[in-house]
C-alpha cells in the first residue's frame, strides 16, 4: 500500500473535475431515510447540516446550497488546489450557506451528531483501508441520531473484470511519470484490445468484454488517471462493506437506487429458488449482486442505535413528496393491447400494466421536475386507502417514482 502523501500529490497534480451528483440530493436521500426508519424524533426541514466528505471542489456542495439556502453544507478535501477553486466559485455564486475545508480525513474533527446526512462519492474504493475507516468513524460520530450517510463504492464480482484490464494497464505504465503519457499508452493499449474484441463478431463473450473496454475508453482523462491508474483501487464485495460498516456501529439500510435491491424484477423463476435458500436481508443484497453481476453501490448507512423498518414504512407516504423521470412513450395511435412503456431521462425503460401507477406515473411526470406531495397524488383516490399506498410502493421499490422529504428550496430547477 502506498502512503497518503503519494496519492495526495496526484490529485494535486491532476484535478478530478468533480461531478453533480443528483442520486445524493439532499430531500431524496432523507426521503429515502424516512421510507425505512420508523416514527420518532425528526430532523428540521428547515435546519439541515450536510457534510460531504472527499468533496473535492464541492460542485455538488454547491448545487444543493445554491437549492437548498436554509440548509448548512461542509466539504472538506485535502486537495488544497480543488478546495481554493470551490471556495472561489461559492464567493462568486454568493453561497453563504456553504463552508469548503482543506484537510485530511485522518485529521479531520468532526462535530459529534452535526450532520443530518453525511456524504462519500467517488473516494472510498480509492482510499487506503485506515481512511476507509476514518470515513465509517466520521459518519458513525458526525451523523444525528435520525441522519443518514451515503457511500458510494466499486462492487465485485462486477468489477472483477475491470480489474483485470486495470492490472495490465497499471504494469504498463508503472515506470511512467508523466500522466499525459501514462493515459496516452492506456488508451493505446484499450485500443488493442478493442481490436482483439471486435474480431470476434457474434461471440457473446467478446462483446462483453469490448463492452467493459468501451466504458474505460469513454472517461474523461483525468477521471481515468485516478480512477482507473490511481494508487489504490479496491473494490469489494457487498457484505465485505456491510459487515465493515457494523464494526464500525453503522447499519446497512438501503440503496440510493432503490429499484437494484428489488428481486422481483430479475426473474419470476429466482423467487422460489431463492425461498428455499432463504437467505437474510443482508445476504439477498449480496446474492443480487451476483445475479446482475454489479460493478458499484451507493449505500445509505445509519448509526447503529437508530430504529429501522426493513419493508417500506407506508405510513411515512403522508409526509413526502413524490417525483418521478419517466415519460410514457407509448403513442397515442398504438394499438389496443399495446403495453405502457415508461421511459427515464438517462433511456431506461419500465413496464406498467396497473392503470392506477399508470396514472400516478402520468401525473407525476406531468408535474416534473416539481414533486407532487402524497395528499395531491391521491387526492380524490380515498387517500387513506391500503391498495393505493401499496401500488404507490411498487412504484416506489421498482425506483420508477422518487420519495423526497420536502425541504425550503430556491426557486428553479435544480
Ligand atoms: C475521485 S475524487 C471524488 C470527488 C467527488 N466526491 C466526486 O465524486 O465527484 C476523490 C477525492 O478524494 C480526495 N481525498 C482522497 N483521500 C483523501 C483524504 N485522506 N482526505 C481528504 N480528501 C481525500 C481527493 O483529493 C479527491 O478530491
Amino acid at each position: 500500500m502506498q502512503p497518503a502523501e503519494s496519492l495526495q500529490s496526484r490529485y494535486e497534480e491532476t484535478p478530478y473535475r468533480d461531478q453533480a451528483l443528483p442520486q445524493f440530493d439532499l430531500s431524496r436521500l432523507l426521503g429515502l431515510a424516512r421510507l425505512f426508519q420508523t416514527p420518532g424524533p425528526e430532523v428540521d426541514p428547515s435546519e439541515l447540516r450536510v457534510l460531504d466528505l472527499c468533496c473535492a471542489s464541492g460542485r455538488h456542495l454547491r448545487e444543493q446550497a445554491a437549492h437548498y439556502p436554509q440548509a448548512r453544507f461542509t466539504g472538506v478535501d485535502f486537495s488544497r488546489a480543488e478546495i481554493e477553486d470551490g471556495q472561489r466559485q461559492a464567493r462568486a455564486a454568493g453561497l453563504e450557506n456553504l463552508e469548503l475545508i482543506a484537510c485530511d480525513l485522518l485529521d479531520f474533527e468532526v462535530a459529534p451528531a452535526g450532520y443530518d446526512v453525511v456524504l462519500c462519492h467517488g473516494a472510498f474504493s480509492w482510499v487506503p483501508d485506515e481512511v476507509k475507516q476514518r470515513i465509517f468513524d466520521v459518519c458513525r460520530q458526525g451523523l444525528a441520531p435520525r441522519g443518514v450517510a451515503a457511500i458510494a463504492y466499486l462492487t465485485y464480482p462486477g468489477w472483477k473484470q475491470r480489474e483485470a484490464f486495470r492490472e495490465l494497464l497499471a504494469s504498463r505504465v508503472s515506470g511512467v511519470a508523466e500522466p499525459a503519457e501514462r493515459v496516452r499508452q492506456s488508451a493505446l493499449l484499450l485500443r488493442l484490445l478493442h481490436e482483439g474484441y471486435s474480431a470476434h463478431e457474434g461471440d457473446v463473450h467478446a462483446a462483453s468484454l469490448k463492452a467493459v473496454v468501451e466504458s474505460m475508453q469513454k472517461a474523461p482523462s483525468n477521471a481515468f488517471l485516478h480512477d482507473e491508474l490511481g494508487v489504490e483501487h479496491d473494490p469489494c464485495y457487498f457484505m465485505q462493506f456491510a459487515e465493515w460498516a457494523a464494526d464500525s456501529g453503522l447499519q446497512y439500510l438501503a440503496e440510493a437506487d432503490l429499484g437494484s435491491m428489488a428481486i422481483g424484477g430479475l426473474s419470476a423463476t429466482a423467487s422460489p429458488i431463492l425461498q428455499e435458500l432463504a437467505p437474510d436481508f443482508l445476504e439477498t443484497q449480496q446474492l443480487i449482486d451476483f445475479m446482475v453481476n454489479r460493478s458499484g453501490r451507493s449505500s445509505l448507512l445509519v448509526r447503529d442505535d437508530a430504529p429501522v423498518a426493513r419493508g417500506l414504512a407506508l405510513e411515512r407516504f403522508c409526509e413526502l413528496d413524490f417525483t418521478t423521470e419517466f415519460r410514457n412513450t407509448r403513442p397515442a395511435n398504438a394499438p389496443d393491447g399495446t403495453p405502457d412503456r415508461f421511459e427515464s431521462l438517462d433511456g431506461r425503460t419500465m413496464r406498467v400494466d396497473e392503470a392506477i401507477e399508470k396514472q400516478m406515473v402520468t401525473r407525476l411526470s406531468q408535474a416534473a421536475p416539481d414533486p407532487v406531495h402524497y395528499s395531491e397524488l391521491v387526492d380524490g383516490e380515498d387517500g387513506a386507502s391500503e391498495a393505493l399506498q401499496r401500488h404507490l410502493a411498487a412504484l416506489v421499490s421498482r425506483g420508477l417514482v422518487d420519495a423526497r422529504l420536502p425541504i425550503p428550496q430556491s426557486a428553479g430547477p435544480l
